[in-house]
C-alpha cells in the first residue's frame, strides 16, 4: 500500500449496541475511505460487496481516475497529455518508475528492453504445438506462463535485480510472442525481431513483414499505435489488474502474475469488449445497419444482449480514453482515405443510444473498446488479436501495480472473506443409505 493521508474524522458504526470508531483514510485527491481492516477483530462482523463495486483493495499512487468528471492520469500526468507528446515506451518508464525519464534514463530503458526482445529457439517451438486455429489470447498466456521455465535464476519477487530483468524481458519479449501467435495463426514464416527499430515499428515489422518482400513501415501506424497503446497503459484496480495483485500477492513470480492477469483481460466483459464489439458491429452491418434494432435489444430486459463497448464500472460521463480514441479515428481514416462503414455504424449506434433515456439514466456511455477496433482494422490487425494488442499495452500498468504492491511495506496476501449459505452441520449418509 503506498502512503495515504491520515485523516483525523473517523466513521461510527453501531452493531449490536456497541459503538465502534473506524479509521478514515483520505488520498492525496481527496477521496476518502473507510479503513475496515480491524472490523472483524473488534466485532465478529465482515463487509460484504459482491464485485467490489464499493471496496477499494488497497491504496495506490500510479493512476487516478474520477469517473464522473472522466479524468484518467498516470503518476499526476493527464492521458490527454501523455497520448499526444510521448512514446509507448516513456509512458511504461514512468509507470514503472513514477517519474518521466530523462534523456539519459530513456536511452538506457530503451536499450536493455531492445536487447531482450528476442524469445528462446525453445520457446519458437512452442508455436509449433499450439493448434493453427487457438485463440492468440490463449497462446499469449500460456507462453508469457512459461517464460518462468526458462528464466528460473530472477524469480525471486524480494530480489530487486531479479525483478528488473523480468520487467525489462517481459516488455521486450511480449510483442514478439504476440505477433508469433498471428504468424502461426496465419501460418507464415515467424519473423524474428529487428533491435534497430523502436518498440511500435518492429511489433509491426514482426507481424506483417514475410521473407519474399521488402515492408515498409507506416508512420501514420505507428502514431496510431502509439496512442492506442498509452491510452490502455493502465487503469488502477480492474479486473485484470487486481488479478495480477492477486496472484503476486501469494509472492508468485511476475511471469506467472502476468499470466494469469491476461486471462483475466480475455473475458468479453473486460478486455475482450474490443473484439465482441467488433463483431457486434458487423453483425449489425449485415442486419442492414439496424442500428435501431440493436438500441432495442440491448434494453429488452428479457435479452441478454449488451451493447458491446457500452457502460463502465467507473467512467459515468465519458470515458477520456474512447474521446482520443474517436479523434485518432477520424484524423487516420480521412488520411487513408478510408470509408470504414463499422466507423459509421459505430458514430450512429452511439448517436442513437445517446438519445434514448435508457442509456443516459443508466449513464452508459461508449468505453475504450467502442472505436479501437476501427484503428486496429485500419492498421491491418485482426480481430482475434485485437484484446492482445490491449494486454500488450496494459502490460506497464500490470507491472507497475505488482511492483508497488511488493515494495509497500503493509503487503499481505490477498485473501478476501465470505458469507457462508450453505448446509448447516449434518450428520455423514453411508452410500447404501443415500435414496
Ligand atoms: N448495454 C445495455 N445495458 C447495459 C450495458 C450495456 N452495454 N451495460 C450496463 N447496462 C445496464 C445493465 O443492464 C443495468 O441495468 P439495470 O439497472 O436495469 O439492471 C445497468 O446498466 C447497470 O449495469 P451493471 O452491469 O450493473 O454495471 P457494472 O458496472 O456492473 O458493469 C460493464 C459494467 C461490465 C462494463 C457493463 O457496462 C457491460 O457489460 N458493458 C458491455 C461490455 C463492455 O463493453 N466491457 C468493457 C468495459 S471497459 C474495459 O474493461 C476495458
Amino acid at each position: 500500500m503506498s502512503d495515504t493521508l491520515t485523516n483525523d474524522s473517523t466513521a461510527k458504526i453501531i452493531l449490536d449496541s456497541t459503538e465502534i470508531e473506524l479509521p478514515v483514510i483520505e488520498g492525496s485527491e481527496n477521496e476518502k475511505g473507510i479503513d475496515v481492516s480491524r472490523l472483524r477483530s473488534q466485532t465478529g462482523y465482515i463487509t460484504v460487496d459482491e464485485g467490489f463495486v464499493n471496496t477499494g483493495s488497497t491504496s495506490s499512487a500510479i493512476t487516478y481516475l474520477d469517473g464522473e468528471k472522466g479524468i484518467l492520469r498516470y503518476r499526476g500526468y493527464p492521458i490527454e497529455d501523455l497520448a499526444q507528446r510521448c512514446d509507448f515506451v516513456e509512458v511504461c518508464y514512468l509507470l514503472i518508475h513514477g517519474e518521466l525519464p530523462t534523456e539519459q534514463e530513456l536511452d538506457g530503458f530503451r536499450a536493455s528492453i531492445r536487447r531482450h526482445t528476442m524469445l528462446h529457439e525453445d520457446m519458437r517451438d512452442f508455436y509449433k504445438g499450439f493448434p493453427r486455429d487457438a485463440h492468440p489470447m490463449a497462446i499469449l498466456s500460456s507462453v508469457v506462463g512459461a517464460l518462468s521455465t526458462f528464466y528460473q535464476d530472477s524469480l525471486n519477487p524480494s530480489d530487486p535485480e531479479q525483478v528488473e530483468i523480468s520487467i525489462h524481458r517481459l516488455l521486450a519479449k511480449l510483442p514478439t510472442i504476440a505477433a508469433y501467435s498471428y504468424k502461426k495463426s496465419s501460418g507464415q514464416p515467424l519473423v524474428y525481431p529487428d533491435n534497430d527499430l523502436k518498440y511500435c515499428e518492429n511489433f509491426l515489422r514482426m507481424m506483417f513483414a514475410v521473407p519474399s518482400e521488402p515492408y515498409h513501415i507506416d508512420p501514420d501506424f505507428v502514431t496510431a499505435l502509439n496512442m492506442l497503446l498509452i491510452v490502455h497503459a493502465d487503469h488502477e484496480q480492474n479486473c485484470s489488474t487486481s488479478t495480477v495483485r492477486m496472484v503476486g500477492s501469494a509472492n508468485a513470480n511476475l511471469f506467472a502474475s502476468i499470466s494469469a492477469g491476461i486471462c483475466a483481460l480475455w473475458g468479453p466483459l473486460h478486455g475482450g469488449a474490443n473484439e465482441a464489439c467488433v463483431n457486434m458491429l458487423n453483425k449489425i452491418i449485415a442486419d442492414d445497419g439496424n442500428v435501431e434494432k440493436y438500441v432495442a435489444m440491448a434494453k429488452d430486459k428479457t435479452n441478454n444482449f449488451r451493447l458491446m463497448g457500452f457502460g463502465h464500472r467507473v467512467y459515468k460521463n465519458f470515458d477520456p480514453r474512447a474521446t482520443i480514441i474517436k479523434g485518432m479515428c477520424d484524423r487516420l481514416l480521412e488520411k487513408m482515405q478510408i470509408d470504414d462503414p463499422l466507423f459509421d455504424v459505430a458514430k450512429r449506434l452511439e448517436e442513437v443510444a445517446l438519445n434514448d433515456d435508457y442509456f443516459v439514466s443508466r449513464k452508459l456511455y461508449p468505453n475504450v473498446d467502442f472505436y479501437s477496433g476501427v484503428i486496429y482494422r485500419a492498421i491491418g490487425i485482426p480481430v482475434q488479436m485485437f484484446t492482445v494488442l490491449f494486454a500488450i499495452g496494459r502490460l506497464p500498468g500490470w507491472i507497475a501495480h505488482w511492483a508497488e504492491m511488493h515494495q509497500s511495506p503493509s503487503k499481505k496476501i490477498c485473501r478476501p472473506r465470505q458469507i457462508y449459505t450453505g448446509e448447516c452441520v449434518r450428520e455423514f449418509v453411508p452410500l447404501e443409505n443415500r435414496s
